[in-house]
């Protein structure tokens, strides 16, 4: 039987500031940015909207009627709960109208949260042929103002139904893991940013990448040419790549170049929001699907990475016709269409936080699914 993705959409806020703006108030040069890190702009979320906002905006892009009748689980990848009890994907779940005999939480590892969904969401699938698994990785990556990590902050959700007999990709139940306990980037319960040894993240992303890429290519009996694209978790474009050109020594270099430009296809999204943790490679494969021209039956490998570190290279194999069932025009409109804010305005978006006094507070955000109250600390949102 055959298992995978059905749909996937994103969803973004209608905010961004551009990576020049902030490098000019940082007194930093722009290509450090644009070039050394590959970020271009970087999606601002305001305090009336939270990782519920987001899965429950992209999701409802792509559940028709008959999709809430047969989800039997809704699962939230994040490390941004506004909760450490309650899940995100129960007030998801209400918000979309799921049918009620469903199960509805949410798995952390850092940004691996939702690659751990999405397999469980397999898993349940080939168990139950006929129903559909909701999954949805939603993050808001934020280091603090002034920080090393702020020019790679971002937020947005991924979501995708996995269903039998998909229409866009189908998984080859191929996955390779690997685990090692390390401090790299860890938040501590009662501390509001990761705290982060960020030139310590980059050399495990690539080591874990690498490592996993000979255990994969023993166990798959595969090399990079079986691929039509490699995409990697995207906590800042020039990440992946890096991870990328770690295995160039082994390809020659018309294969170099065939990957690299799968590769720079597939960052055109996150070059415009930034990281968004979780949903960071899911968002690398929306790109890659509306801006490459791949075939059916070709190979996609995925590298999911969360710090701590939890990896893991799977590979998934495109369907006949999948293109029919992209939205590309409507992806580029939701980038396209977002506010550009200035640095004040973004310096006290920032720092504008829900209250917590357990008071009742009402706002006036318009957004669909955006927060209209808070009182007794119990979120509302707009439906
Ligand atoms: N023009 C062009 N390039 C320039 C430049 C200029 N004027 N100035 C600097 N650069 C280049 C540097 O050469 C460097 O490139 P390489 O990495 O290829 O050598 C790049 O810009 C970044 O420069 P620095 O290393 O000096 O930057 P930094 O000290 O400010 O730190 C960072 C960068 C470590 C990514 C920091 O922003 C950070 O800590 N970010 C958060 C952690 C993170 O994203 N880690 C990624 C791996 S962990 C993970 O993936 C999980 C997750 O989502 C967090």
């Amino acid at each position: 039987m055959t298992i995978g993705i059905d749909k996937i959409s994103f969803h973004v806020p209608d905010y961004y500031l551009d990576m020049t703006d902030l490098a000019h108030a940082r007194e930093t040069d722009p290509a450090k940015f644009h070039i050394g890190l590959g970020q271009d702009q970087m999606a601002l979320i305001p305090k009336t909207q939270d990782i519920i906002t987001l899965g429950a905006s992209a999701a409802a892009k792509i559940l028709t009627a008959d999709d809430k009748k047969m989800i039997d689980m809704v699962i939230v990848g994040t490390e941004s709960s506004t909760d450490f009890s309650k899940s995100a994907a129960v007030t998801i779940h209400k918000l979309l109208d799921i049918q009620p005999f469903a199960r509805s939480f949410e798995i952390k590892h850092a940004c691996y949260g939702g690659t751990a969904a999405l397999q469980q969401a397999r898993d349940y699938v080939a168990a139950h042929p006929d129903r559909k698994v909701l999954v949805i990785a939603a993050d808001i990556a934020k280091y603090g103002l002034h920080s090393g990590g702020e020019p790679t902050q971002g937020c947005g959700a991924v979501a995708m139904l996995v269903t039998k007999n998909p229409h866009l990709l189908a998984f080859n139940n191929d996955s390779v893991f690997y685990s090692e306990d390390v401090y790299d980037f860890w938040r501590p319960a009662g501390h509001d940013y990761p705290l982060v040894d960020g030139h310590l993240s980059n050399q495990i992303y690539i080591d874990s990448f690498t490592r996993i890429w000979e255990q994969n290519k023993k166990i798959n009996q595969t090399t990079s040419s079986d691929y039509a694209a490699l995409t990697f978790h995207l906590p800042y474009t020039k990440m992946g790549r890096k991870a990328l050109r770690a295995i160039f020594p082994e390809m020659s270099e018309t294969e170099q170049q065939r990957l690299e430009t799968r590769y720079d296809e597939a960052i055109i999204y996150s070059r415009q929001v930034g990281n968004l943790y979780t949903g960071s490679l899911y968002l690398g494969l929306a790109s890659l699907l509306d801006n490459s021209k791949l075939a059916a039956g070709e190979r996609i490998g995925l590298f999911s990475y969360g710090s701590g570190a939890v990896s893991e290279f799977f590979s998934m194999t495109l369907m006949e016709d999948y293109q029919q069932y992209l939205s590309i025009e409507e992806n580029q409109l939701l980038l396209s269409k977002r506010k550009r804010l200035s640095i004040t305005e973004y310096e006290e978006m920032f720092a504008e936080k829900l209250p917590t006094d357990g008071k009742t507070y009402t706002f006036s955000d318009p957004t669909k699914f955006a927060i209209n109250k808070i009182s007794d600390n119990i979120r509302y949102y707009n439906k």
